[in-house]
Formats: C-alpha cells, structure tokens, sequence
C-alpha cells in the first residue's frame, strides 16, 4: 500500500532512491516519484505514471546532489492513477511522500481552500504539504513545523519529507505504517521496507507509532510527536542478520520463483535452534508453562491458511483452536474462555487487520502471539510476545517461502504446547522436512510440469479440493493460482464439493487435489471419483500408497516422496506455488507484481 523512502548523506541519492523503489516496488505500482536536491541546491521532482522502470527511465541521466533526498511508489487509495497524484507532493519549500490515510482530509481540505490554497491532485497526501508549509512559514523551523502540522491529523502515514532550505535534512515520522530508519556510516536511510537499503547496512531502528525524527547524513533524532525537537534522542539501532542476496532476483526470472527454491532455507532456518528433543521453542518455554485453555489465530490470505494447518496440529496436541478472518474478528464478540491465547500470524507484520485484531484481543485481556517474518515490524512490537520465522525477506507479492516458514513454526508451537512429550517421529520428521523438501524441489524436472501447466492453462475451470490437512492446502493452491493468473479458482472442503460445487464439474474442468493426509485419504479418493464420473479432470498431488488403484481416481498425479507425516505438507505446498508460477508465466502475467495487489496491506 505504497512505498516511502527517504536518504540522507553523501551518495549521489537519485541512482540509490531507484534501486531501493525497485524493491519496496512489491508495495503498489500504479505510479512512482523522487525528489532530491539538483547542482543548483533546488528540488527537482520526477514522477511518472506505471512502474518504477518508466522512473528509471526518466531519471537515467539525473544523479542529484549530495544530501537529503526521498522517494514513493504509490498503491492508489485517494484519487486515480495519473500523473497529478502521483507523489512527491509540493507545497512551496515543502516536499513530501506519504505512505496511509488522512482520515479527516476533507475537513482539512476545505479549511485550507478556505486559506486560499489551490490544490493540483486529489490525494489525501497533498493536504499535509500544505499543512506542513503553513505551520514553516511561521518560523521556518523545519522539524518542528512538521511535528505541529501532524496535529491536525487524524489518520495513518508514513511520511519523508523535504524542506528547500535545510538541504541535508530530512524529517520523518510515523502512525501507522512500517518506517524502518537504516544506520549506515555518514549517511541514514528511511523506507517502508528493510530491502530498500539492505545493500548499504544492515544497523536497522523501527521507528514507533506517533513517532518523528529529523535526520542529517548520520545523526538522527527521535522523539515522540508531543515533544519538541529538543528533547528528541539518537535511536538505538539492531543489527538484523538478512543477506542482501535475498533482495536480489539472481538467476532467477522472477521473485517469486526464486523465493519458492528458497523454501527450504527459509525452515531451517526458522527451525535453528528451536528445536530438539526436550527443548522446542526457547523463547516461549516459561509462558508455555501456562497452557492456554484455547487458542485463537487471526491472519489474513496465505497467513490464514498456515494458521487452519496450525489449528489441526493444536488440536492434535489437545489444545482447542480456533481460526478467524482477521477482518472479522476484530468486530466479533470476543467470547473465547479466560487465558486464551490469540495468536496473530502475519509475514509482513504490518497487516492492518492483523494488528487490529491483535489489539482488540489485547483490550479484551487475553495474552497475544505474534508471528511475524519481519523483524521490528509492527506485529513484533506490539503483541505480548512475537516469534519470528526467519524466511528472509519475501518480494514476490505472491506468499511462497513465508508459508512454509509459518507451517514449520507452527509445527514447533504444538509440540511445545504439548502436555505430552513431543512424539519422536513427528520431531524427527519436522527436523528433516527441510531437507526433504529441497530433495523434492530438486528432483522435479521442470519439463515435467510443462504438460499440466498447459491443462490448466487451457481448463475451462480450475478447483482445489482437499480434506483434513489437505483442505487449507487446496485454499492456498487456490489463493496462489487466482491471485497470479487471473483466473477464477476456489479451494473447497472435499466432502463439500457434493453440496453444490459438484455442480460446476464439467469435461474441461480440471480438480487440483493435494493428498498427504493420510488419516483421510480414503475418503478424498470417494470424493475425486465423484468428480472423474463427471467429466471432470483430476490432477492429484501425493504419494502413492498402498494399493491406490491410480486408473480409478484420478488422471494424473504429481508424485509426491512416501515421506514420514507432515514432509508431504510443504511438498505440496512447493508444487501448488510452482504450478501457480509456471501458469501466470505463461500467460505472460506479471507475477511478482500482480494487478490490483500489494504486498503488506497496511489499510483497512
Ligand atoms: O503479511 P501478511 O501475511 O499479513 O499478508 C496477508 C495477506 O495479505 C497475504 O498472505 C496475501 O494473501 C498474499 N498475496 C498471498 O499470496
């Protein structure tokens, strides 16, 4: 939902503004702008409509000068994707980029026309250049005229700004929305998003809510938006452990392609020290002590569907659970039993709905869990306690290595929450899957998906339908093939199917079914030979076991490793992502910036 950055320093910032936009570009990608300080000591504003490669275009020959500069790509929220709304917005000396809502815009839009001002787009954005201006001209202190202006406002940002008289400083605050200062040697960086400056340090400082900072190269100063600029403090930054090659797409035609082959890494990694026998999960040991009496977990899209896995591992373990659509719940009665756990998962840990969710748990009393991809995000912040999978960071907007990250963590917190000593097979299997999971990766040829790519790019109809453990896995195949190909797909409850999808099968229609349930298997067969009798194409992912008669239920099948349980889920899960891939590339879709969509949706 947009993008900001904003630099400060000795580097030549235009060159360095594009490359951090390209990776928050996952963000939004109707439009995108820089604004920086020319030889001539003015702000130069460059803004084009579409993707930043038509900004880089724009700016090939420009370098800037050396000192404070900022950037944005914009999501569209307020006003159509054209040229006059995209961002930086101008008002006078001030120069802004703005990542939120202004809620009360209209209320400040009038009063400021009221004052004579002329507005030249149709955002919400606009109305805090004026109002910053207005609150400068009055003593022509920068910071400080900031912090007055935002006041005035109701409503999330995360704003970089710049002001024509004080060259080398940028000012930024933030409510709402992720703002990640990077600390570098002579120069600072601000962004929506750690990738935006991986590449020149990795000293980070999440900014808080109802925070502000003014930055000159590498001193900056936080405060909090009620305290003048004298009392704002040097922020003490963390040093995160991500490589910056995770930012890169390498050899790889596209992010999410890269990022389904880093799966495997992404759970060991995530598994790394959490897990061996007697010891899982250290950092949440001493409150696991206290079993809940229930668990809830709030998450939204790929998030949600780890979250129905991790409810089936909860309740083998004995603990009831729950799952519920963020968005939902956080305006539901909250009639869980006292002690109850809710659990927020979110990769981004910027979800709005997530985080609202969260809160109201908070509010109502029960203990909040967090699990987050992204350190200092503000999942991490602000649930009682946050577990971080630790898939790197994720740039395709299609949800790939996080989920199996979530899976595998998920996996660890049943067993912890266990009151029975962890079963050796199934901690045996966890600490395996990785591997097991890359062996698989490898071993598919990927001409041997070149046929079923093309089935379901011609399939008049494509459905995802799986039981048990197999049904959140048929949501996310569903939700990966929709969101990249354009093309309608539901996952469905296998049993569900004879209440009324049955109807939609026709010859043409091809039925994606993940089977690594075993505890369910024989039932999911019943429900794919309803559909072969129907015409319909049955393309199944799984092992074969025993004496599956494959001429009876289905016409194809993507072989899965008879692994130990559990292996199978993010086998599955890799083969869904990649078919999804292969599909929406052959369509010739833009599958890391899919239409319509951004990464973290930081709004309601
Ligand atoms: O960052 P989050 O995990 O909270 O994001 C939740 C969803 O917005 C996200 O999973 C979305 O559905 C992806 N596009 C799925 O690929």
């Amino acid at each position: 939902m947009c993008g900001i950055m904003g630099y400060s320093g000795l580097q030549p910032p235009v060159p360095l503004l594009v490359s951090g936009l390209e990776r928050l570009e996952y963000r939004g990608y109707d439009s995108s702008g820089v604004a920086f300080f020319d030889d001539f000591g003015l702000i130069s504003v460059v803004r084009a409509v579409g993707k930043v490669s038509v900004l880089k275009e724009e700016v090939k020959d420009l370098a800037g000068h050396p000192g404070a500069a900022i950037g944005h790509i914009r999501w569209a929220t307020h006003g159509g994707v054209k040229l006059e709304n995209a961002h930086p917005h101008q008002s006078g000396p001030i120069v802004l980029v703005h990542n939120g809502i202004i809620e009360n815009e209209q209320v400040l839009r009038i009063r400021l026309k009221g004052e004579g001002i002329l507005f030249q787009s149709e955002t919400d954005s606009e109305v805090l250049s004026h109002l910053v201006r207005l609150e400068y001209e009055k003593d022509r202190n920068f910071p400080e005229a900031v912090r007055r202006a935002l006041g005035h406002v109701e409503g999330s940002y995360a704003l970089a700004i710049l002001c024509q008289n004080d060259p080398a400083d940028l000012v930024v605050a933030r409510n709402g929305p992720p703002l990640i200062l990077g600390l570098g040697e002579g120069e600072t960086f601000a962004a929506s998003d750690i990738p935006a400056f991986l590449h020149f340090t990795r000293q980070v400082f999440s900014m808080e809510n109802s925070t502000i900072a003014l930055i000159r190269h590498d001193e900056v100063r936080v405060g909090s938006l009620d305290q003048t600029v004298e009392s704002w403090k040097t922020p003490v930054s963390r040093t995160i452990s991500w490589d910056p090659v995770f930012a890169e797409k390498g050899a790889y035609r596209h992010f999410m392609e890269k990022e389904i082959f880093e799966s495997p890494r992404a759970m060991m990694d995530t598994l790394a020290d959490r897990v061996s026998f007697g010891n899982i999960l250290p950092e949440i040991a001493r409150k696991a002590h206290e079993k809940p009496p229930a668990v809830a977990f709030v998450a939204c899209g790929t998030s949600w569907h780890a979250a129905l896995l991790g409810r089936s591992f909860l309740e083998q373990a004995g603990i009831p659970a729950f799952v519920e659509i963020a968005s939902e719940f956080r305006y539901r009665r909250l009639l869980l039993p006292p002690g109850s756990w809710v659990i927020g998962i979110s990769q981004s840990g910027e979800t709005a709905d997530t985080l609202g969710a969260l809160e109201a748990s908070k509010r109502a009393g029960f203990f909040t869990l967090g699990i987050s991809n992204v350190p200092g995000s503000s999942l991490e912040r602000e649930a009682d306690l946050c577990l971080l999978t630790h898939a790197g960071p994720e740039i395709g907007v299609a949800s790939t290595k996080a989920f199996q990250a979530q899976v595998a963590l998920l996996m660890m917190l049943a067993l912890a929450l266990s009151p029975a000593p962890p079963r050796e097979d199934l901690l045996e299997s966890l600490i395996r899957s990785p591997h097991r999971l890359e062996l698989f990766l490898e071993s598919v040829p990927p001409e041997s998906l070149d046929g079923r790519v093309e089935r379901l790019r011609l399939s008049s109809l494509v459905m995802f339908a799986g039981r048990g453990l197999d049904y959140p896995l048929a949501l996310e195949g569903a939700l990966k093939f929709k969101e990249i190909t354009y093309r309608p797909a539901d996952g469905y409850p296998g049993g569900e199917l004879k209440h009324g999808p049955i109807a939609l099968i026709e010859p043409g229609v091809t039925v994606v079914a993940p089977m690594v349930d075993r505890s369910l298997r024989a039932k999911e067969i019943s429900n794919l030979r309803e559909i072969r009798a129907r015409g319909g194409y049955v393309m199944a992912i799984g092992p074969l076991i025993g004496k599956d008669g494959h001429e009876i239920w289905y016409d194809d099948r993507i072989e899965l490793p008879d692994d130990p349980p559990w292996s199978g889920i993010y086998q599955a899960a890799g083969i869904l992502q990649l078919l999804a891939y292969r599909v929406a590339s052959a369509l010739g879709n833009d599958v890391d910036q899919p239409r319509n969509l951004a990464k973290s949706v930081t709004v309601e």
